[in-house]
């Protein structure tokens, strides 16, 4: 069985330096307990410092965002190359924040190419706002891997990471995250898109992490839902939490 792959997703809850440090810092020194892959995704200011400091200490480093255009004349973007070069060796694209302002389709699968070209993990958030009882969120979920993916090489696949994160779960608590039973179905569903998408054998590699109120009282639940791990917001600011969660997804799941 893999590892579990936690990432965190600091968003702009940590606004100073020192205090992504010491966060990091925290982290590092818990990770090496607990046989859990940890991703840390700062603001990007803070990459650099992170990488270096903490990267030898069994923590990844990632962005949570990149630019979709190519080019230099492109004010306040940051490119792919440029994550990369700070250290970064995973990127969230498509995060459901970045499409409510406007990034489409188009703009994520840009990104996800970009990321990928640069021997980085895109980890690509796919998740619908509502879901009915007819099932009309599988249809969100199939046209934004359709959307977002371009033609991987067997390379490029092995890099791949899908976060699900149903949006109407995000930053809430772990009672109203999603329930293991219909994350377990969804996971098998995004698994198929992605086997007609990619082929089977490289689908079944791809870790499917879930998002959205993941805390450590709901995190040894969820992942016996079949996910390889979590993209974890608001509790993963906090050290303690986000190891919490760690321990708790270790040795509990079903794939990877
Ligand atoms: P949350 O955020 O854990 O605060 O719900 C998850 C995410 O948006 O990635």
């Amino acid at each position: 069985m893999k590892k579990p792959l936690i990432v965190a997703n600091w968003k702009r809850y940590i606004e100073e330096r020192d205090v992504a440090l010491a966060a990091a810092k925290a982290i590092a020194r818990g990770v090496g307990k607990i046989n859990t892959t940890i991703v840390i995704c700062p603001p990007a200011l803070y990459i650099d410092a992170i990488a270096k400091a903490f990267s030898s200490k069994g923590v990844a480093v990632g962005a949570q965002a990149v630019s979709s255009v190519a080019g230099a004349m492109q004010t306040g973007e940051l490119s792919a190359a440029m994550l990369a070069d700070l250290g970064a060796s995973y990127v969230i694209v498509g995060h459901s924040e970045r499409r409510a302002r406007g990034e489409d389709g188009e703009a994520i699968r840009a990104g996800v190419e970009a990321v990928l070209a640069e021997k980085m993990s895109p980890i690509l958030c796919i998740g619908e706002t509502a879901r009915d009882a007819s099932g009309e969120h599988y249809d969100v979920l199939t046209s934004q891997l359709r959307e977002a993916l371009p033609k991987l090489s067997p390379a490029d696949a092995k890099r791949l990471v899908i976060a699900y994160e149903p949006v109407w779960a995000i930053g809430k608590s772990a009672a109203e995250a999603m329930d293991a039973r219909a994350l377990e179905e969804t996971v098998i569903y995004i698994r198929k898109v992605l086997a007609e998408r990619i082929g089977r054998t490289a689908a079944l590699a791809v870790p499917i992490l879930y998002g959205g109120s993941v805390e450590p009282d709901n995190a040894a639940q969820l992942i016996g839902a079949g996910v390889s791990g979590f993209l974890v917001g608001h509790a993963s600011v906090e050290p303690k939490s986000l190891l919490a969660i760690a321990k708790a997804s270790n040795g509990a799941s079903k794939h990877h």
